[in-house]
C-alpha cells in the first residue's frame, strides 16, 4: 500500500498546494511526478525496469526476458496496449541535460527509525544488489525404493547451498581474507553491510513421495562494497559448484540482475534534510531533533535514476520496519509528515 505509492501520492500533494496557493507558476524549473513500473523486479527477476528505461541503462534484450509462465515484457507491456519495440525503447531515455536532479520519498522498509522515534530519515546511499537463479538437478526417483546411497538429491543438495550461503554471509571474513581476493578494508565494510536471501524455491514434481528431479531458488545479495559483493559471489559459486560435484547433482547459477550500490548526492540531501526538519517545525510548532541520516538495504529507483542525474531520498518511518506485506503500515502523521517535506524541498526552488 505504502512501498512506491507513498512516494507519488506526498509528490503529486505537494504540488498541488503549490497549485491552490497559486506559486506553481513560480517554480524555477519543470517538476515531473512519475509513477515508474516494476521498481520490485519480482516478475521477471529484473528491477527498475520503467526507471532504467529512462535513465538509458534498461538493455533492450529486457524485453525479451520471460515470467514464469513464459510472457515476455514485451507481451506484458501489449497486454496493457504499450507496443514497445526495441527501437522506441532507446527513445525513453531522457537527456542528461535536460534534467537537474531526482528525489524520491519512500518507506524506510526497516526498523532504523522507527526505534530512533523519528518519522523522516535521509538516506545516505543504497546497498548494491544482485539476484541470481540457481538450478540443480538430479535423478527423480521413488521415496520408498530408492536407497539412500543411491540418490542423487537435488533437495539435499539445495539445502546444503543454501546453508554454505547463509554462513558465508554471515562470516564473509571466515571465507574470504585469508586467501587473497579481498583486501581487509573490503572485508571490514562486507561484514557491516552484506545480507542474504533465498526467498523462493520451486522443486519438481514436488510430492511427498517422490525424490525430486530439479530444484530452483532465487538468491539476493546486497552490500554496500560492489568489489565486496563480486567476491563473495565468486567464492560462493567456487564452493556451491564443488558441492554440487560432491553429490554428483548438475548445478547452474543464472545471474538475472546487478545494480551497484550508490552514494547520493550530498548537496540534494543536504536540502532534502533541511526540509524534513522545516516540516517536522512545521507540524509541531517546536525545533526538532536533528533528522537521522541513513542506509538503504533496500533498492530503490533511484539506483536507475543516479545513471541520469544526482538523487536524493527522503525515508518515511513504517510500523515494524515491515514491507512487502499486508501488514505494511505508515501512520497519517508520517505520511502529513513527508507531503510537507516533498513541499518544503520544492518550496526552495521557487522564486
Ligand atoms: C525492493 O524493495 C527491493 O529492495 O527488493
Ligand atoms: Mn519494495
Amino acid at each position: 500500500m505504502y512501498d512506491g505509492a507513498l512516494g507519488i501520492i506526498t509528490a503529486i500533494s505537494a504540488l498541488k498546494v503549490l497549485n491552490i496557493t497559486r506559486r506553481i507558476g513560480r517554480l524555477r524549473r519543470p517538476v515531473e511526478v512519475i509513477a515508474f513500473s516494476d521498481e520490485e523486479g519480482v516478475r521477471f527477476q529484473s528491477t527498475f525496469l520503467g526507471s532504467a528505461a529512462i535513465a538509458g541503462v534498461l538493455p533492450v534484450s529486457t524485453l525479451h526476458v520471460q515470467d514464469k509462465s513464459g510472457v515476455t515484457v514485451q507481451g506484458a507491456l501489449k497486454i496493457n496496449s504499450i507496443d514497445a519495440t526495441e527501437e522506441n525503447l532507446l527513445q525513453l531515455k531522457y537527456d542528461p541535460k535536460s534534467v537537474w536532479g531526482y528525489i524520491e520519498v519512500h518507506i524506510e522498509q526497516g526498523p532504523v527509525l522507527e526505534t530512533a522515534g523519528f518519522p523522516l530519515g535521509v538516506v545516505k546511499g543504497i546497498a548494491g544488489q544482485t539476484r541470481l537463479r540457481v538450478t540443480v538437478k538430479g535423478s527423480q526417483g521413488h521415496a520408498g525404493t530408492v536407497p539412500m546411497k543411491l540418490r542423487q538429491d537435488p533437495m539435499a543438495a539445495a539445502a546444503e547451498l543454501i546453508v554454505l550461503l547463509e554462513s558465508l554471509c554471515k562470516q564473509p571474513d571466515e571465507y574470504l581474507s585469508y586467501d587473497g581476493q579481498c583486501m581487509d578494508s573490503t572485508v571490514q565494510s562486507l561484514a557491516g553491510s552484506l545480507v542474504c536471501t533465498v526467498g523462493e524455491i520451486s522443486t519438481w514434481p514436488s510430492a511427498s513421495n517422490v525424490i525430486p528431479g530439479q530444484v530452483t531458488f532465487t538468491i539476493d545479495i546486497r552490500a554496500m562494497d560492489d568489489l565486496g559483493r563480486e567476491a563473495i559471489i565468486y567464492e560462493m559459486s567456487n564452493r556451491m559448484y564443488q558441492i554440487c560435484d560432491r553429490r554428483s547433482v548438475f548445478c547452474h547459477i543464472d545471474r538475472k540482475h546487478d545494480a551497484n550500490a550508490v552514494i547520493c548526492d550530498q548537496g540534494l540531501s543536504s536540502d532534502l534534510k533541511s526540509a524534513g526538519y522545516a516540516a517536522l517545525k512545521r507540524l509541531t510548532g517546536e525545533n526538532p531533533d536533528d533528522v537521522p541520516v541513513l542506509m538503504s538495504g533496500a533498492g530503490h529507483d533511484a539506483m536507475a535514476m543516479s545513471h541520469l542525474t544526482k538523487v536524493a531520498m527522503l525515508f518515511v518511518r513504517c510500523r515494524g520496519g515491515i514491507s512487502h506485506s499486508p501488514a505494511e503500515h505508515v501512520s497519517d502523521d508520517d505520511i502529513w509528515a513527508a507531503g510537507v517535506a516533498v513541499l518544503a524541498f520544492i518550496e526552495t526552488h521557487i522564486n
